[in-house]
């Protein structure tokens, strides 16, 4: 999958991207991530790429000219004076506050394209006319707000990646993580069996993997009970989960 990158700071992509899961992504060919400096779209003498924000205010606004040539150009796409088709094929995602909330099913949906293109904001954001006709989606990575756009592109980037084939070392990695299955995931424990008198559940130690996968089953219902019950009302559960969770009520164990 390849992901292009449009950003006024591309030094701050490489030590992330080129580190564990994701180097080893690129390197066997599974991503592609290209960043692309929207100052090299400027063509004036001190390569502009912000302005103060008609009306007045404080702040700076990210420029139209340059962020279009760089993406239209990047993308192959002929400047348009409309917005671009939303069922456009490489869809073109601004990072912003303002967008839809970014999590586990956003990312399955974005795993499915072959490109996708971040452009990542800075200073007070982009001049309106580039969400208004350039880009085809907007996401927020929460209800907060960051200086840029760089880490919620390198968080999406990093989410998405873990779910395309190959790219985790077991092919099921990703499907028993929290969320994937509308459920946080179970405990983890490894070795010492015992640190410090605190032994782990003699279940996982019995080599039943019937019994360890109906107790991981009851502990990601029990947590997701305990610690997010609004994801319960969405989850795929059967009577026997019902019936456990029935179970749980009135249990103030975490
Ligand atoms: C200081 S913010 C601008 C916030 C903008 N003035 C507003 O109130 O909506 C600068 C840039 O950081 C990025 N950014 C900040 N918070 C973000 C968030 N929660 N999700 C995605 N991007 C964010 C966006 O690209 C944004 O253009």
């Amino acid at each position: 999958m390849q992901f292009e990158v449009f950003t006024l700071l591309p030094e701050v992509f490489p030590p992330y991207l080129q580190s564990s899961i994701l180097k080893r992504a690129a390197q066997r060919g599974l991503i592609d991530v290209r960043i692309h400096n929207i100052r090299d779209y400027t063509h004036d003498k001190h390569h502009m790429t912000d302005d103060t924000p008609y009306g007045g205010g404080g702040g700076m606004v990210m420029k139209p000219e340059p962020v279009f040539e760089a993406i239209e150009s990047v993308l192959g796409i002929a400047p348009r004076p409309s917005p671009p088709a939303h069922d456009s094929n490489i869809p073109i995602i601004l990072l912003t506050p303002q967008g839809r909330v970014f999590d586990q099913r956003i990312a399955e949906e974005l795993s499915a394209y072959e490109r996708i293109a971040l452009l990542c904001g800075r200073y007070e954001g982009v001049d309106e006319r580039i969400r208004e006709h350039l880009v085809t989606d907007e996401i927020s990575i929460g209800d907060y707000v960051l200086t840029g756009g760089e880490l919620p592109a390198l968080m999406i980037i990093d989410a998405i990646s873990r779910l395309l084939p190959g790219v985790l070392g077991d092919p099921n990695g990703a499907e028993d993580d929290s969320h994937s299955m509308g459920l946080l995931e179970y405990p983890h424990y490894t070795k010492p069996s015992e640190f410090r008198g605190w032994k782990v559940p003699d279940i996982l130690l019995s080599g039943d993997h019937k019994k360890i996968e109906k107790w991981r089953r009851e502990q990601a219902l029990s947590r997701t009970h305990h610690k997010r019950p609004d994801m319960l009302e969405e989850a795929d559960l059967d009577e026997k989960d019902k019936k456990f969770i029935e179970s749980l009520k009135g249990d103030s164990h975490q």
